[in-house]
């Protein structure tokens, strides 16, 4: 009699049976150990995009897309905006579990050690073109990064490891702030250790030499919470991308780079200013919404509504539900000097209503994302479009980090090597060109 948290698999061409373990979550579907079916039967497994495929184990996050929950080492999101901070959440996602005071201290020490940058990497900057993409200096930076810390790195030493983290933590506010005081041709302002982690980055963003600059608390708030609410996400596009580089053993800071590099994308992190060019676009066009609702629609037709559907949540992301409402506290509290912003919002709210509404939204659970608010949420803070997906990486850094680091943790850890369904042409001799 089979045990019953194993599944039976009957392979119809040779009445084989392989009898396959359940593998018992704390929370979530149970997972069936497939490790063993290529050498009992002989065949892979086939799913592109990994809809439903399992690539680790992880203690870290816990999301479950059908009830919109969303769980930082068990702590619900919704209680962590609400009652914590990035750093502690860092500490968090790092450690496993919230600091007591002293520790968050010494924490908050550590990252204060490590926040300023190295006076040879301020010439990484000057190689880029004025108008560079920040996002596209940020991977050349921090992977730069590998450069500077390399030989004295033991991947496998867990103190090297927390030191690579403490040290991604602490320069990424940095290496962003100085992103966009190049592009703009800005003095670089150096961090302070007196000033929080978001107040830090907005004052290294903002400041100038030339005259006292007091960061606006609530706007330091408001992206203090949204750090948190983008640190992790369990093993999204850019995460596996970080555990796929680091699973090689490669240095840490050029691991990072790679998950900027795949952050980047309109269908992941760079979603955030996507939405803004989309919401834009629809403004300045003499269409209306219909018809862009509709041109979503359209097989045919790459437009697609940004900062709507999601792999995982086919119910409201209930990160998208905390930012909409820090979006109208803000809009709210600072009437919007920019119109133009408003009549962002205006249509954001009006998009949104309408594609909850139409069938083929709901029937295929496209609720708004992360990304959908975010974005005139920074609009409001005089972020620049293009440092949106910035400040996605800078929330971002401390889950990878975390991610990284469990990986590298595992004394069972094997390099990340897929197969794959050849579909190309069978053997063939070669033809010399006389006969092509
Ligand atoms: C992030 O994975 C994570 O956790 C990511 C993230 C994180 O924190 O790390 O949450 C951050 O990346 C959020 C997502 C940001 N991206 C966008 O907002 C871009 C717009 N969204 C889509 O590109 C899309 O929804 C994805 C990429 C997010 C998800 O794509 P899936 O899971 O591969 O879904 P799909 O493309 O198979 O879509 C299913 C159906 C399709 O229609 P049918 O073929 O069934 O007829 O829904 C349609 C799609 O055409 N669809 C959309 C749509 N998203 C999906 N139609 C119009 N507009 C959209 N935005």
């Amino acid at each position: 009699m089979p045990n019953k948290d194993s599944v039976t698999l009957i392979d119809n061409r040779t009445g084989k049976e392989v009898e396959l373990d359940l593998l018992k979550p704390t929370s979530g579907p149970m997972t069936i150990d497939i490790s063993r079916l290529y050498k009992e039967l002989g065949y892979f497994t086939y799913d592109p995009g990994f809809m439903a495929t399992a690539s680790c184990w992880s203690n870290i996050t816990y999301l479950d897309g059908g009830k919109g929950i969303l769980e930082y080492r068990g702590y619900p999101i919704e209680q962590l905006a609400e009652k914590s901070t990035f750093l502690e959440t860092c500490y968090l996602l790092l450690n496993g579990d919230l600091p007591g005071k002293n520790e968050l201290e010494a924490f908050q020490e550590k990252i204060n050690t490590h926040n300023m940058l190295h006076e040879q990497l301020k010439t990484f900057y000057s190689g880029f073109r004025r108008d560079a993409h920040p996002m596209a200096t940020m991977v050349g930076v921090v992977g730069a990064l590998s450069a500077f810390y390399h030989d004295d790195e033991d991947v496998h030493d867990a103190s090297d490891r927390m030191d690579a983290a403490h040290r991604l933590i602490a320069k990424m506010p940095t290496i962003a702030a100085w992103s966009y005081r190049y592009a703009m041709g800005m003095p670089f302002v150096q961090p302070r250790n007196d000033l929080g982690y978001a107040e830090n980055f907005l004052h290294m963003m903002f400041s100038m030499p030339s005259s006292e600059y007091k960061v606006d608390p609530t706007m330091a708030k408001a992206l203090d919470i949204i750090l948190i609410l983008h640190a992790d996400h369990e093993q999204n596009a850019s995460t596996s991308t970080v555990r796929l580089a680091g699973s090689s053993q490669a240095n840490p800071f050029a691991v990072l780079a790679s998950g900027i590099a795949s952050l980047w994308g309109p269908a992941h992190g760079g979603a955030n200013e996507a939405v803004i060019q989309m919401l834009t676009e629809i403004n300045e066009s003499d269409k209306d919404l219909a018809h862009f609702i509709d041109r979503a629609k359209d097989k045919e037709d790459r437009f697609r509504l940004m900062g709507f559907g999601h792999r995982v949540y086919k119910n409201y992301d209930p990160r998208a539900k905390i930012i909409r409402e820090i979006c109208h506290e803000m809009l709210e509290n600072n009437p919007v000097s920019n119109p133009e912003h408003q009549a962002l919002l205006d249509t954001a709210m009006e998009l949104e209503k309408i594609a909850l509404e139409d069938d083929y939204f709901k029937s295929r659970n496209l609720y708004p994302n992360v990304d959908f608010h975010s974005g005139i949420i920074f609009l409001g803070m005089g972020i620049p479009l293009n440092m949106f997906t910035v400040l996605f990486a800078l929330g971002r850094t401390v889950g990878w980090v975390s991610q990284w680091n469990e990986m590298m943790g595992d004394p069972k850890g094997k390099i990340g090597r897929p197969r794959q369904l050849y579909t190309g042409e069978s053997t063939r001799d070669y033809k010399e060109i006389t006969k092509r």
